[in-house]
């Protein structure tokens, strides 16, 4: 069971009582920003703290292997920061199990605080390490650490913790439990979304983002996680903003091509009374946000159509083969 704080104030008590003296502390640059944080672990008495920021945005399993083995001299494990800075932390945590874990997100979107996932990169190529031991033991919810959030990453995000409350609601894998957050998370988002830049909240957003990564941490993300990464790697579009688009196509395709039971119950949790309705709902929420769509050439969908997951692609509810993807892409970016 997670311990959930929504003040990073609570954290040095949080601390203390696992008796470490050792903090091994993984954080991105962005930290400077947050002054009065590192002040509130500094008046920590008798503890030290072991700076760890050798890591880049994609983070390398070299580097997570170094974190790894420097994490081993301390009692606890913090990482503050996005992804790259927590899936760092997730493989020092895989590697020294009995460390206390303790994450922080300064993102409102990938969930990672929530799941057993770390993306790590070797050799250039993207590598999913999957282990229950990852998941933090504690998490800090704190909205001051989204102050400095660019608007475009602010976006993206919002868009990413949509995805995956949506995508995780269609998985083969949902279950029960899954399904509960999903539906939570995804009304959640909606509503912020609905209204933006006026309905969105930090701290709601954060907790929604947090519920979702607790949804695909059982059911995993589809075929929208599945076709997006390409799309980031060739165009340099962020994660969700990437997923977005993907989604609001594969969103509509599925209204169109079954009717599987679940659409109305994800048309519900987004206060819409059809499948298709909350598709039209989200396809609007994208546009208004006016994201750029990438012009791709014939070559460029040759590609992507070539490079999707498998593996996440199996958990979507309908077979999509070959041609349906490039149709597909074809509809999600601009062809020239
Ligand atoms: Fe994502």
């Amino acid at each position: 069971m997670q311990e959930i704080l929504q003040r990073y104030e609570d954290l040095p008590g949080c601390i203390m009582n696992t008796g470490a003296r050792r903090i091994f502390f993984v954080h991105g640059r962005s930290l400077e920003k947050f002054r009065d944080f590192r002040d509130c672990l500094d008046t920590l008495e008798g503890i030290e703290l072991v700076d760890f920021t050798d890591f880049t945005p994609n983070p390398k399993l070299e580097d997570a292997e170094k974190a790894a083995g420097l994490a081993g001299s301390c009692g606890l494990i913090l990482a503050v920061g996005g992804g790259s800075a927590i899936d760092t932390a997730k493989y020092a945590r895989l590697k020294n199990p009995g460390l206390p874990f303790v994450a922080i997100p300064t993102t409102a979107g990938s969930g990672s605080e929530a799941t057993r996932f770390a993306v790590l990169y070797k050799d250039g190529k993207k590598l999913s390490v999957t282990d229950d031991i990852m998941i933090p033991d504690a998490v800090v919810l704190d909205a001051r650490f989204l102050k400095y959030l660019p608007e475009y990453h602010r976006k993206s995000s919002a868009l990413d913790a949509f995805c995956h409350s949506l995508e995780s609601f269609w998985s083969v894998n949902a279950n029960d439990e899954s399904r509960k957050y999903s539906s939570k998370a995804l009304s959640e988002i909606t509503a912020m979304l609905e209204g933006w830049p006026s309905t969105y909240d930090a701290g709601r957003m954060l907790m929604a983002s947090y519920t979702a990564g607790k949804a695909i941490n059982i059911a995993q993300t589809t075929a929208g996680h599945a076709m997006c990464y390409k799309i980031t790697g060739l165009f340099g579009t962020a994660h969700g903003h990437s997923a977005a688009m993907c989604c609001r196509v594969l969103f509509g395709w599925l209204c169109k091509h079954s009717n599987l039971p679940l659409l109305r119950d994800i048309a519900s949790s987004m206060s819409c009374s059809s499948p298709e309705e909350a598709a039209e709902k989200f396809s609007g929420i994208f546009s208004r946000m006016s994201l750029e769509i990438p012009r791709a050439s014939w070559n460029d969908i040759e590609e992507l159509s070539s490079s999707v997951n498998p593996e996440r692609l199996k958990n979507f509810p309908v077979n999509l083969d070959h041609e349906t993807i490039t149709a597909l892409y074809r509809e999600i970016l601009k062809v020239s």
